[in-house]
């Protein structure tokens, strides 16, 4: 079983995996009413991994021995100025998570649950991907301010995320 600490943490942590695809849902919304239907995909299927995220925790928690106990979710955010401040906005989102994902690996190796420990790792990396990605994206959409024709080749781009 997961020690009352780690439980409260985890269960914590499908609430921020959720509220991570909610506010990327957002995104999509908006992407999708400013006509970037490429970022809006983008968007998309980032949200959907965040459900895998927290589907994860969520079976881990029960694999555990432990049941999981679902919070009510907030809107963190729907509207923003441009695509490079929704791009930001991610990104420094993604590094909030990282934050929590760390936080959480601390709890693990301070409960000596190894099996958490274990099943972290794949977060750590999965967290420098994430910051990775979304920092790629908002240096590009630096580098072409305002010029729109770039930036309908990259909201094709990201249009092919698979
Ligand atoms: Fe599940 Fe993007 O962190």
């Amino acid at each position: 079983m997961l020690s009352k600490k780690l439980f409260t943490a985890f269960n914590d942590q499908i609430k921020h995996e959720l509220e991570s695809a909610y506010l990327y849902a957002a995104m999509v919304a908006w992407f999708k009413s400013e006509n970037f239907d490429g970022m809006a995909h983008w968007m998309e299927v980032q949200s959907n991994e965040e459900v895998e995220h927290a589907k994860k925790f969520f079976e881990h928690i029960f694999d555990r021995g432990n049941v999981v106990q679902l919070q009510s979710l907030n809107i963190l955010a729907n509207k923003w100025d441009s695509p490079l401040a929704a791009f930001t906005a991610a990104y420094e989102h993604e590094q909030f998570v990282t934050g929590k994902i760390n936080e959480l690996m601390t709890l693990a190796k301070a409960e000596k649950d190894y099996a958490a420990e274990v099943f972290l790792h794949w977060f750590v990396e999965e967290q420098v991907e994430e910051e990775d990605s979304t920092l790629k994206i908002v240096e590009l959409l630096k580098k072409i301010g305002s010029h729109s024709h770039q930036l309908i080749m990259i909201d094709r781009d990201l249009g092919k995320r698979e």
